[in-house]
C-alpha cells in the first residue's frame, strides 16, 4: 500500500482540519515548525503533568531485557522514561513526523527509528514484548491500529495506551474549556502551535478513544485489564495482554 502524501498547507479552515482522518490532523499539528518547542510545549501545556502520566505508563513494564516499541514517539520523551525503567531493554521508536524523529534519534536511546504510521507498522509478526504510545490514540483509525499491535506483538506481549480525555465532572468541564480558551489564545502568540492549540479541545471532546480502543482490544483478542483515569478525568492509561 502507498502512503499518501499531501500538502500540509491545504486546509482552508478548522472544521476542514478537523474533518479529515486523524494522521492527517497529526501532519497539521506536527512538523518542522515546532519540534524543537515540543518538549518544553508539552511539560507546560499539561503542568508537568505529562511527567506524572509517563511514569504511570512505564510503571507497567517489569523491567526485564526485552524489545519495546515507543509508538509514536515524538521527540523520545515517553522513551526516556522506559529507558530510565528498563535501562536493559531495546527500544524501536516509530513516528509519522520525519522533523520529531530527528530530535528522538539526538536521545540516542534507540536500537532502530523508522518514519511510519501506526496503522501500518513496518515490522514482523510477533516482534514485541511491550507496545507503547502517549497522545497517538485520537488521531488513529483505532481499528487498523489495533489489528498491527495484534500482529506486532508477541503471545504474553502488553499494550500500553495513553492520552488526554474529556472530563465528566461538570466543575472539570467548565475549568477545561476556561484552559483551552486560554491556549488557543495563546496559539495567536505562538504561531507554531496555533493549529494545534486551536483544534484540540475538539478533537479531544469529540474523541471516544477509550471505549473504541477497549471494544477493539477485547474484540481482537487483546483482553484489556485496565483502564484508569487521571487528573479528574483529563487524561487516561489502557492496558492490555495478548
Ligand atoms: C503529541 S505528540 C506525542 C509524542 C510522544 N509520544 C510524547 O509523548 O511526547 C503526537 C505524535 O504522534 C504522531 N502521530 C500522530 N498520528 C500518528 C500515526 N497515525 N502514526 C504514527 N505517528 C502518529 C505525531 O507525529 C506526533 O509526533
Amino acid at each position: 500500500m502507498r502512503i499518501r502524501t499531501f500538502n500540509i498547507h491545504g486546509f482552508a479552515n478548522n472544521d476542514e482540519i478537523l474533518s479529515s482522518n486523524g494522521h492527517l490532523i497529526a501532519r497539521k499539528f506536527f512538523s518542522s515548525k515546532n519540534a524543537s518547542s515540543y518538549d518544553k510545549i508539552v511539560r507546560l501545556a499539561t503542568f508537568c503533568k505529562d511527567s506524572s502520566w509517563k511514569r504511570e505508563m512505564v510503571g507497567f513494564l517489569d523491567g526485564k531485557n526485552k524489545l519495546i516499541l515507543d509508538l509514536a514517539c515524538g521527540t523520545g520523551i515517553l522513551s526516556s522514561f522506559i529507558r530510565h525503567e528498563s535501562a536493559q531493554s531495546n527500544i524501536i521508536g516509530t513516528d509519522l513526523t520525519f522533523e520529531y524523529l530527528k530530535h528522538a534519534k539526538n536521545r540516542h536511546h534507540y536500537l532502530l527509528l523508522t518514519n511510519s504510521l501506526a496503522e501500518f507498522l513496518p515490522y514482523k509478526n510477533d516482534s514485541f514484548y511491550v507496545i507503547l504510545s502517549s497522545y497517538l490514540a485520537k488521531y488513529t483509525e483505532i481499528s487498523a491500529m489495533v489489528k498491527e499491535h495484534w500482529r506486532v506483538l508477541r503471545k504474553g506481549g502488553i499494550v500500553i495506551i495513553h492520552d488526554f480525555t474529556y472530563p465528566e465532572n461538570k466543575i472539570m468541564k467548565i475549568l477545561w474549556h476556561t484552559y483551552f480558551q486560554i491556549l488557543n489564545q495563546l496559539g495567536k502568540i505562538i504561531t507554531s502551535w496555533r493549529d494545534a492549540f486551536s483544534n484540540l479541545d475538539k478533537l479531544i471532546q469529540r474523541n471516544q478513544w477509550v471505549n473504541n480502543l477497549v471494544s477493539e482490544l477485547n474484540m481482537i483478542g487483546l483482553s484489556a485489564r485496565s483502564k484508569k483515569y487521571y487528573t479528574c478525568g483529563t487524561a487516561a492509561i489502557v492496558w492490555a495482554i495478548k
